[in-house]
């Protein structure tokens, strides 16, 4: 898709561990309004069923199942070549459930992203809504950030903020924290393809102004965002 200012569509590489709802979105929001290109989308989990919407969609798909693999060092490197060979401006991560290695991670700085389930920094790793529930949080929701050596530490663009509800329990949660994950996912990325969040250095600039602190979206609709 060509974009009113003539940038090129940002080349992304989506990877994914399963049913790929963030992909969908991402798929779907391709086709319309957001100008990315996705070049490839690789799986660590030969039965992923987002490998099955990147076929529908036409997009080409490679498995690297990392059971085949002696540890994260190895992985990485396949993983590396892999993507290398499309060379794309950006990795996303889309329910990626394997931890990189610290050495596939710094070839690509400021160039990865990944949606993690909860309000980073609260909840690093798994069962996110497990833990918000347990913890009788009044909030829950969702973070795209950009990935560095630190396990889900790196800056956080944009957060999905929403109430936990006293009948939640953890699929009903979950449900609705990833109906706002695709939403700010897909934001986040217009952002990215429009140029108009840069990562520099480690710092973050969205429309030329320091991003200090993520956008949050405060409620279940993604609005226009408000920059706090
Ligand atoms: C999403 O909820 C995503 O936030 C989470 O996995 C799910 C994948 O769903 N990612 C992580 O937990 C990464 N640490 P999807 O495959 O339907 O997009």
């Amino acid at each position: 898709m060509v974009q009113e200012n003539h940038l090129p569509p940002l080349r992304i590489v989506v990877v994914i561990s399963g049913n790929g709802s963030n992909l969908q979105a991402i798929i779907d929001a391709s086709q319309s309004k957001l100008a990315v290109e996705i070049c490839a989308v690789i799986s660590n989990r030969p039965k992923a069923y987002g490998l099955q919407r990147a076929v529908i969609a036409g997009i080409k798909c490679h498995t690297i199942d990392h059971t085949e693999y002696s540890g994260r060092e190895t992985f990485g490197a396949k993983l590396k070549q892999t993507i290398d060979q499309y060379n794309p401006d950006l990795i996303v991560l889309a329910g990626f459930m394997r931890v990189l290695s610290d050495d596939f991670v710094r070839n690509y700085p400021g160039r990865i992203l990944n949606i993690h389930p909860s309000l980073l920094p609260k909840y690093r790793g798994l069962n996110t809504h497990a833990k918000a529930i347990a913890a009788n949080d009044a909030y829950h929701g969702a973070s795209v950030h950009f990935v560095t050596e630190t396990l889900d530490g790196g800056p956080v663009i944009v957060q999905a903020r929403l109430p936990i509800l006293a009948n939640d329990n953890v699929e009903s949660l979950a449900q609705r924290v990833q109906d706002q994950e695709h939403k700010i996912y897909v934001e986040a990325l217009q952002w990215l393809s429009q140029r108009r969040l840069i990562w520099s250095d480690g710092a973050l600039t969205l429309d030329g102004k320091p991003l200090l602190q993520p956008i949050v979206i405060n409620s279940e609709e993604v609005n226009e965002p408000q920059i706090v």
